[in-house]
């Protein structure tokens, strides 16, 4: 490896956290919000299966305690499927997302 593979590299690894920082969480949100969507809607207007809330008017905090109790079977519900595969982040990242679409 020359020294400008090697800075690269170095350069690489130093930037990578700071970019996933700044910039995933709503990218990866928008990637998870899709699989969202069909029942919510697209900007989370709707009412899914006539059953819940509008999700957009949820806060932050509001969607991340209902999707963890979803996953954890506390609520039992139509989208528990999708909502038993996302991680922590996941929801975080998807709930930040939802912010968004206000
Ligand atoms: C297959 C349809 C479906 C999918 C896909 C789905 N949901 Fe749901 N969701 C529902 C239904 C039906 C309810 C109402 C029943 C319940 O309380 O779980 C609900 C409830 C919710 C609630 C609670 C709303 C309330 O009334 O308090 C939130 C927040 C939520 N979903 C977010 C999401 C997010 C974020 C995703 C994507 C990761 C998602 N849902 C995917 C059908 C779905």
């Amino acid at each position: 490896m020359n020294f400008f593979s090697t800075l690269s590299l170095s350069a690489l690894l130093l930037s990578s956290p700071a970019l996933v920082m700044a910039n995933s969480n709503l990218q990866n949100g928008e990637k998870i919000f899709r699989q969202c969507a069909m029942c919510h809607g697209k900007s989370a207007e709707n009412s899914a299966f006539n059953e819940s809330r509008i999700i957009r008017n949820l806060k932050e905090t509001e969607i991340v305690t209902a999707l963890k109790d979803r996953k954890a079977g506390k609520v039992i519900g139509g989208g528990n499927g999708v909502k038993a595969r996302l991680s922590e982040q996941d929801m975080r990242d998807v709930a930040a997302f939802i912010q968004t679409l206000k």
